[in-house]
């Protein structure tokens, strides 16, 4: 399997981080290909926990060559401190990330009107300048890494942008304007000329090379900005559509790649939107505190819901997933009923499918099937004969619902904590 995707199958924060880290000791490449440092992909490894915004998860095995493509947005200052963080732990970073010549930069003025907009609308955003970031890109006037080799051309770039996000911010929203042309000029190109090396057309280096590649998407399916809950959603495709435009491959180039999208035994979400299956009470307190579900970006708390199982098979269809892991099925060890929805409710019909249409996803009512809780442990388990019988019907319930295998469980926040049901890998690695 020399071509892997590993995607989000919900609203972000399905635990791809940590399985990315597992399944990339098996790749020489990993790569990012869309959105930006609004990711936190948290990865524990011998009791250390890392949080990855910009590099690719993969990047913590020391022979795996990390990839920025494309189709990301990067903000250079992040970047610098998440490189030197890993690099101040003993890892190096440097001689093993390519960066694309087409990325696009987070400025600091896309921050200045991400926090702006939310103002105005508040989708919740992280407030990371992704949105703007996108707008400009697609409004052709964002600045890639590649424009900041003629120094000129860069100064001008940005006295015209912040000469433009000046005007909306006075003009439109009548707030003061600090920022400087000069001093982010000189920060930007003072970060560029420490990682210029790294810099280098990654779409010649992806076609041409024999090695094996992972793809690692951020976000996930439902905050796809083509197929998620539009307009609570990120700016980019974080579905499988993003791969092609995220790393300029053609289409043709997935076509032998395997497709495995994650998803929690539960439903969270971070940020306003639809949630069919939010609770509101306590039963979605448990589940956060059981969960840990904080942002790992923000710290903010996440909305919990039961699983949605028409939103999973939408995940799985939208994605043309090949299988699935299911993370966090120990959250849900102690309770005695647990729900997952089957169907929707929508003006008194029953409907099987995920509406596209803002009004109705947020009409929409769950129809439950009620399960009995297994009410033993699955923390940590690490080999499928100490799977309760209760959990191992849950898991049947979303293969035949879903129609793709699910092929590993994630047993908890540890690198070692896993069990395959359907071995794709070999481990290479003995856990201790
Ligand atoms: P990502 O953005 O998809 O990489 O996910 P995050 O890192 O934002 O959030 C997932 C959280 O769940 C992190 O704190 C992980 O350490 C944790 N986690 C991942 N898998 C498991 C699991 O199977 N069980 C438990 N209890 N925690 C997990
Ligand atoms: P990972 O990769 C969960 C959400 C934000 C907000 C919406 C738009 O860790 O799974 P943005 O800053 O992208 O413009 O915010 O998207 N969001 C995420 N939610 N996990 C993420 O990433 C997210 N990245 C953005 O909370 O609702
Ligand atoms: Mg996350």
């Amino acid at each position: 399997m020399d071509k892997l995707v590993i995607l989000g199958a919900q609203w972000g924060d399905e635990g791809k981080g940590k399985i990315v880290d597992l399944l990339s000791e098996h790749y020489d490449i990993t790569v990012r290909y869309q959105g930006g440092s609004n990711a936190g992909h948290t990865v524990v490894v011998n009791g250390e926990k890392f949080i990855l915004h910009l590099l690719p998860t993969g990047i913590l095995h020391e022979h795996v060559i990390g990839v920025i493509a494309q189709g990301m947005v990067v903000d250079l200052e992040v970047l610098k401190e998440e490189i030197e963080e890993l690099e101040r732990k003993g890892l190096p970073v440097k001689e093993r990330l390519v960066i694309s010549d087409r990325v696009h930069l987070v400025m600091p003025y896309h921050k200045v009107l991400d926090a702006l907009f939310e103002k105005k609308r508040g989708i919740g955003t992280t407030l990371r300048g992704i949105g703007p970031a996108y707008m400009f890109k697609y409004g052709r006037k964002g600045i890639r890494i590649s424009d900041l080799y003629d120094e000129k051309r860069f100064y001008s770039l940005l006295e015209e942008n912040i000469d433009f996000v000046k005007n909306i911010c006075e003009k439109v929203f009548c707030e003061k304007f600090e920022l400087d042309v000069k001093e982010i000029y000189e920060k930007q190109l003072s970060i560029f000329n420490e990682i210029k090396e790294n810099v280098k057309d990654v779409f010649r280096f992806l076609t041409r090379t024999e090695k094996s590649v992972l793809f690692e998407g951020a976000q996930g399916t439902l905050l796809d900005i083509d197929m998620g809950t539009y307009p609570y959603v990120t700016s980019s495709n974080s579905s499988a559509l993003g791969l092609s435009n995220g790393t300029g491959l053609s289409p043709k180039y997935f076509s032998d790649a395997y497709l495995v999208g994650v998803a929690k035994a539960y439903l969270t979400r971070v940020g306003e939107g639809p949630f069919p299956t939010e609770l509101k009470g306590e039963l979605g307190e448990r589940l956060r505190e059981l969960g840990g579900e904080y942002g790992s970006t923000t710290g903010r708390p996440r909305r919990c819901g039961w699983l949605d199982l028409v939103a999973l098979r939408y995940a799985v269809e939208v994605n043309g997933l090949d299988a699935l892991i299911i993370t966090k099925l120990d959250v849900l060890d102690s309770f005695e009923e647990i729900k997952v929805c089957v169907a929707y409710e929508l003006d008194g019909k029953v409907i099987d499918y995920f509406p596209a249409s803002y009004t109705d996803i947020s009409r929409v009512k769950p129809v439950y099937k009620t399960l009995k809780g297994w009410k033993k442990n699955t923390k940590g388990i690490r080999n499928i004969s100490e799977l309760p019988e209760g959990a191992r019907e849950y898991i049947r319930l979303i293969e035949e619902f879903t129609g793709v295998p699910v092929i590993m469980l994630s047993t908890g926040p540890k690198r070692e904590e896993f069990v395959w049901l359907r071995e794709i890998l070999k481990t290479k690695r003995s856990y201790s």
